[in-house]
């Protein structure tokens, strides 16, 4: 039998861990998959989180108080909870590839899982505090996990695949997602499209979907959806990913209405489009991600004077830090297990910070990017009412044209999201353009 990408993701994260495991003086890893949380004097659960570490050795996403034991020259050992419950579904019986890499301990109560945890030596153990057992308290050793977060931002040909696929889930859905917009849906209503056409329920989106019309496409995290439908429907943004095998997208879209009224929209939205893709190209083995971000701010400074927004040059525009009203957070970030990937700040493996650059408070990643990295690239242009009330206070004031930031305010903003592999050489790899060609 030839040997399966998961396989060698197991035997890879193996080696990687043996070494860590002598690195940091432990005998040992225990893994704790998590547990339920209740809303405070109740007794309904909040969606379950997996501990990433978790589920970056086994694809199992709703697998409460399972534990994960790993020890040199041995097979991972997984404890795996499957209570009888006639209130809920348990977990399955344990079937899948995985089956076959493991050592495999079937358990219905959660207590029994100690029993099966006490081996000699030294043990780290990753995990909440509240999946703590008696005998089992997660001490979440600092050092070892480093280790484990600096190598995670590379991924294994296994995770790569399954980051394909989540791309390949959304991109569908967002097409459904705009096709409901267009056909004058309320917020509501275009995210239920989306969820029927990723075939996916809000428990299995990676984040809350960001569905926003009009003037909330100028909320960077816009939490609600209304059910109203609006008047008018001039513009769409759409930030919304999938997740197959614990592994997400995150992919944005903004689309507009089209029609006379939104010509001033339209070429912001072919300038941001335009700068998105040489954002993109800009992901390369060695560059420092921090310069893709400055980069970025030179790039929204050019288009802002270009469509006749500020009368400033661009290096004007930096020095006065125009461009940061108008994009206000970070260029994008490791993805991987967990949307906002671990990891980001790590200047090496032991945990020393790179910092942000000055002036740049919202930036998650500050590594040089090296082959197998999975980043996303989502410049942004907004019109947010409290930024350009600072605007407007500010010496830069008289070179705005402010009827035309209002005419655009109703549009709310543009954001672009796409993740892309770096290569070890030549362009990146782009999971979210390829997912869309692959539709057409
Ligand atoms: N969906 C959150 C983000 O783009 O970072
Ligand atoms: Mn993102
Ligand atoms: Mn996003």
């Amino acid at each position: 039998m030839s040997t399966t990408t998961y396989a060698q993701h197991l035997a890879q994260l193996q080696t990687q861990l043996e070494s860590a495991l002598a690195r940091t003086g432990f005998d040992a890893l225990l893994i704790a998959s998590g547990i339920e949380k209740y809303a405070f004097l109740d007794d309904r659960p909040y969606l379950f989180q997996p501990n990433p570490h978790f589920k970056h050795w086994l694809p199992l996403t709703q697998h409460p108080n399972s534990w994960l034991l790993l020890r040199p020259g041995h097979q991972p050992r997984v404890v795996y909870y499957q209570p009888d419950d006639y209130w809920h579904v348990p977990p399955s019986a344990p079937t899948g590839e995985w089956v076959q890499h493991v050592e495999l301990i079937v358990i219905s109560r959660a207590e029994d899982a100690a029993a099966h945890l006490q081996v000699p030596g030294r043990l780290a153990i990753i995990g909440e505090a509240d999946a703590a057992l008696e005998s089992v308290v997660p001490n979440n050793p600092q050092d070892l996990i480093h280790l484990l977060h600096y190598q995670r931002a590379f991924k294994t040909a296994y995770e790569l695949e399954q980051m394909r696929a989540a791309s390949r889930r959304a991109a569908p859905a967002h097409l459904a997602a705009r096709d409901a917009f267009l056909a004058g849906g309320s917020e509501a209503e275009i995210h239920r499209a989306y969820l029927i056409a990723a075939g996916h329920t809000d428990r299995d989106l990676p984040y809350g979907n960001i569905v926003a019309l009009n003037e909330h496409c100028a909320v960077l995290h816009y939490q609600y959806q209304d059910t109203q439908r609006p008047a008018q429907s001039r513009s769409f943004l759409i930030d919304a990913g999938a997740q197959v095998n614990g592994y997400a997208s995150d992919i944005t879209r903004t689309w507009s209405a089209g029609g006379a009224g939104s010509a001033e929209f339209d070429a912001l939205l072919a300038a941001m489009e335009s700068a998105q893709l040489a954002l993109v190209d800009e992901v390369r083995a060695g560059v420092d991600y921090r310069d893709i971000h400055l980069s970025t701010h030179r790039r929204i400074a050019a288009i802002l004077q270009d469509q006749g927004l500020v009368r400033m040059s661009v290096e004007a525009q930096l020095a006065e830090r125009v461009t940061s009203i108008f994009f206000p957070h970070g260029i994008g970030h490791l993805l991987g297990l967990q949307v906002h990937d671990a990891g980001g700040f790590m200047a090496d493996e032991t945990g020393a910070v790179s910092p942000k650059p000055e002036g740049h408070p919202y930036l998650r990643l500050t590594r040089p990017l090296a082959a197998g990295m999975v980043v996303t690239i989502e410049p942004g242009l907004y019109f947010i009412p409290t930024l350009l009330r600072q605007l407007r206070a500010s010496a830069s004031a008289s070179s705005v044209d402010w009827a035309k930031v209002e005419r655009l305010s109703r549009f709310g903003g543009i954001r672009i999201e796409d993740d892309v592999v770096c290569r070890a050489e030549g362009p990146a790899e782009n999971l979210t353009r390829d997912a869309f060609a692959s539709l057409s």
